[in-house]
């Protein structure tokens, strides 16, 4: 029996590359299916493609340019974004453009280029301002589009958001400016805009970059850890932007507003996550508890599955990844959307499956995480969670003074960071004292016994070192039998609630002869009377704490591979994305 003929898929009239975020995809997409086109995906990324074919569709005249038809789309998008299209109608041509978002363009040539700028060329005739596709029809440009050679056919054009990506084909780069649009065909490259740029230069120039691809890509770090544990100062500003008015103390998280009212309507909050993000979620919880009141549940997402947890359709449950791919993760968010309950996803990745199978969510905007051992990306997590508790928060009379209490703590975080990060020289020394140790304890409770399952997991992940989160008031039950002379303990000790139950452990730990290493507040006279040695780190809000304290360990763990010989971005036998259970 012979097989029919497989069936394959009629080939796109329009392709899209998209980085960023459209906010106003809905009511596009709704515009759009009123007219007839029709969906395939929940993306963002998908409205634009559907948007430039009917822009395409409806056309006033034939030989309109694929750069016109480019410019008519953004003027209706909102949001960030960066943007690459290629069309089955316009051959050999590929046009690319920005707002919010990064993006360049590599130049590779075999031969001497014939100029090394790219004048910028305007539009002679403004195009209407179009603010809703939905309400105005648009108008045709009747300016000429703008081509203007760089080279001849021998010259290649690479589209990147970040030099990193391209740096291995050239050092060769103009950047581009927000609404500029940069049109490829016939081996030449022009760039026209609409609106004159911030900077009003007329030209872009065609830059050589200096650096070699590692320098690229880690700065002056010797691994992209280290890097990343370097740019929470910034990366936690990032994750607040635009986001926690600290004029008038509010917290807006946009993929959350439409679902606000249910979710303070909810029984109960599952918090779901594995590793790293499951830390997240366990540093945060009992801030989520205090701001929401309601029953916040933490749970690894393996063991959420084996247990078949009894899942409700009014539980509100937030899927905590990085990546965004992790398949435990996944499928539990599978098994919580077939029971019918709200799902939320918290992830650094956009357009992961996990942001899209969610009914709505937080991007944290910690930017590109590379080393395997997740850093910023926790302290972003704990961001985004605290900031959700604070909108859920906003009307409680009686947890106003706390929250004004919270939001002046994640005002001078990134401030505090740097301080935590001054450190790192005092840390690499009790790291070259610690680096031939098979086993290393990590102590604490309360708002930062996280940071210890945290600090524990990063130590045994890198350094491949022995060590354990210990909750210091289960010390009793069995842990204090490791301790003894010889054997490392870490002690978090801040002065929060759980302070006095903290000094009980740490005597403990003492009469036992132990030598603890404390991580305390600057001004904490008490216990270091009884540290062996003490990182001594600035005060802010006990819910916050977590975010200051876990950073030496973050820097701990680095050092202690480092002069193991590891390689520190990439540990034996872990993947970045676990997309397997
Ligand atoms: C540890 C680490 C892992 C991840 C875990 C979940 O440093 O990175 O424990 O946190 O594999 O990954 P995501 O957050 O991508 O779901």
């Amino acid at each position: 029996m012979s097989l029919p003929p497989p069936q394959l898929p009629a080939h796109p009239e329009f392709v899209v590359i998209h980085n960023g975020i459209i906010t106003n995809y809905k009511d596009l997409r709704k515009f759009l299916e009123s007219k007839g086109y029709e969906f395939e995906s929940e993306t963002d990324t998908e409205t634009i493609a559907k948007l430039i074919k009917y822009v395409f569709d409806n056309r006033e005249t034939e030989d309109i340019t694929f750069s016109t038809l480019v410019e008519r789309v953004i003027q209706q998008l909102e949001g960030a974004f960066a943007l690459v299209f290629k069309s089955i109608h316009y051959p050999g041509e590929a046009v690319a453009t920005r707002r919010g978002s990064p993006l360049l363009i590599g130049v590779r040539s075999k031969y001497k280029l014939s100029t090394e700028q790219i004048p910028v060329l305007y539009r002679t005739r403004n195009i209407e301002n179009v603010k809703n596709i939905c309400k105005t029809r648009m108008k045709r440009l009747d300016s000429s589009t703008c081509l203007h050679a760089v080279g001849d056919k021998a010259v290649e054009f690479f589209f990147a958001s970040d030099a990193s990506a391209i740096i291995e084909h050239t050092n060769r780069v103009v950047f581009l400016e927000d609404d500029d649009i940069a049109a490829v065909a016939d081996g030449k490259l022009s760039i026209h805009r609409v609106k004159r740029s911030a900077s009003d230069d007329p030209s872009r120039a065609i830059q050589t970059l200096q650096m070699e691809l590692q320098q690229i890509m880690k700065g002056n770090f010797s691994a992209f850890m280290q890097k990343e544990i370097f740019e929470q100062p910034e990366s936690v500003f990032n994750t607040m932007r635009g986001r926690v008015n600290f004029e008038t103390n509010t917290v807006l998280l946009g993929g959350l507003k439409d679902h606000l009212k249910e979710i303070r309507r909810c029984r109960r909050l599952i918090v779901i996550g594995c590793g790293t993000s499951y830390h997240a979620a366990v540093a945060t919880r009992q801030v989520l508890e205090e701001l929401t009141e309601l029953p916040v549940m933490v749970e690894l997402a393996s063991d959420f599955l084996d247990r078949n947890t009894p899942v409700f359709r009014d539980d509100v449950c937030f899927f905590i990844s990085q990546s965004g791919e992790t398949a435990d993760t996944l499928l539990a968010l599978r098994y919580c959307k077939d029971r019918r309950a709200l799902t939320v996803g918290v992830t650094n990745t956009v357009g992961s499956s996990i942001s899209r199978e969610t009914d709505c969510g937080v991007h944290i905007n910690a930017g590109p995480e590379i080393g395997v051992a997740s850093t910023k990306a926790y302290t972003s997590q704990f961001i985004s969670l605290v900031m959700f508790g604070l909108m859920m928060s906003e009307d409680r009379i009686s947890l106003q003074n706390r929250r004004r209490e919270i939001i002046h703590g994640l005002r001078s975080l990134p401030e505090l960071i740097k301080e935590v990060l001054s450190l790192d020289e005092k840390i690499h020394d009790l790291a070259l004292e610690l680096y031939t140790q098979r086993s290393l304890l990590v102590m604490g409770r309360g708002y930062n016994y996280a940071t210890c399952l945290e600090g524990a997991l990063k130590i045994k992940e890198i350094t491949y070192m022995h060590s354990e989160g210990i909750l210091a008031g289960e010390l009793k039950h069995g842990p204090l039998a490791l301790i003894d002379k010889q054997m490392p303990v870490i002690m978090v000790i801040m002065k929060d609630p759980c302070f006095a139950k903290c000094q009980n452990a740490l005597q403990q730990v003492t009469a036992r002869q132990g030598r603890p290493i404390i991580l305390c507040s600057k001004d904490d006279t008490e216990s270091s009377k009884f540290a062996y040695k003490t990182i001594e780190l600035p005060h802010t809000v006990d819910c916050l704490q977590g975010i200051l304290s876990v950073i030496p360990l973050q820097l701990l763990s680095f050092h202690l591979a480092v002069l193991r010989g590891y390689d520190v971005d990439f540990p034996r036998n872990l993947a970045k994305s676990v997309t397997v259970e």
